[in-house]
């Protein structure tokens, strides 16, 4: 995929389940919106076709690892074609909760290869700025509602948390860790002071 000339800052906010993600990309976009910048709010998995099917099936449960993987990475392929691509001339900031990152630290925990997810996202736009937010198992366990059943068990979401952690050894890319444990106004004061440095 040629290089495409940027503009807009595109940011990723990336972490486990329950960590907050949704939360601080609502409340930076709207931070950033009344100061005026133009901002595009997304997610992965999209809201495009493949990201549907990801979201309302293949999350479900029934589904190989592998089928899993590729359809990530399709979905994230089209999302950059069809909405990122054209975005980042058009916007001065695209927020993302999640991006590759997720499948590089999640898929392998399914039962892909390393390698081969790396491999398979290896045209992934790689963002300008990406905040990993980190919580403690025993402050996600707190966090869980009692009939919340899209949240993982115990277990797996020590994986995840330390899959995020080991992504900075594995990778070259920067990653500003953000302690989650804390009040959300005191998180977003953190993130925007770093986003306002770009
Ligand atoms: P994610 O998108 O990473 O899954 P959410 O933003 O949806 O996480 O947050 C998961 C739950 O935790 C929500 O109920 C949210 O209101 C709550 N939450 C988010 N951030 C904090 C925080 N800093 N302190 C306490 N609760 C939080
Ligand atoms: P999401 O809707 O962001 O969940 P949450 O708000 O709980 O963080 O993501 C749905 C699930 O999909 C989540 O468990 C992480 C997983 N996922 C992957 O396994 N690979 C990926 O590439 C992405 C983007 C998400």
């Amino acid at each position: 995929m040629p290089e495409e000339k940027k503009l807009a800052k595109y940011i990723v906010l990336e972490g486990m389940d329950g960590s907050g993600k949704t939360t601080q990309t609502e409340i930076l976009v709207k931070f950033l919106k009344e100061n005026g910048f133009k901002v595009l709010l997304v997610t992965e998995p999209s809201k495009n076709p493949i990201g549907k099917l990801i979201s309302e099936k293949l999350l479900k449960g029934g589904f190989s690892s592998e089928v899993i993987s590729l359809c990530f990475a399709a979905d994230r392929m089209l999302h950059f074609e069809e909405t990122i691509k054209p975005a980042l001339r058009e916007f001065d900031f695209i927020i993302s909760d999640r991006n590759f990152y997720s499948s590089l630290v999640y898929q392998p925990l399914y039962g892909s290869r390393y390698d081969w997810i790396k491999e398979l996202n290896r045209y992934a736009v790689k963002p300008d700025l990406a905040f990993i937010i980190d919580i403690p198992i025993d402050v996600f366990m707190n966090r869980r509602g009692e009939t919340d059943i899209i949240f993982e068990k115990e277990d797996f979401q020590k994986k995840v948390r330390k899959g995020y952690l080991d992504l900075q050894n594995k990778l070259n890319d920067d990653f500003v860790i953000i302690d989650g444990a804390r009040p959300i106004d005191e998180i977003h004061l953190d993130i925007r002071s770093v986003v306002l440095r770009l």
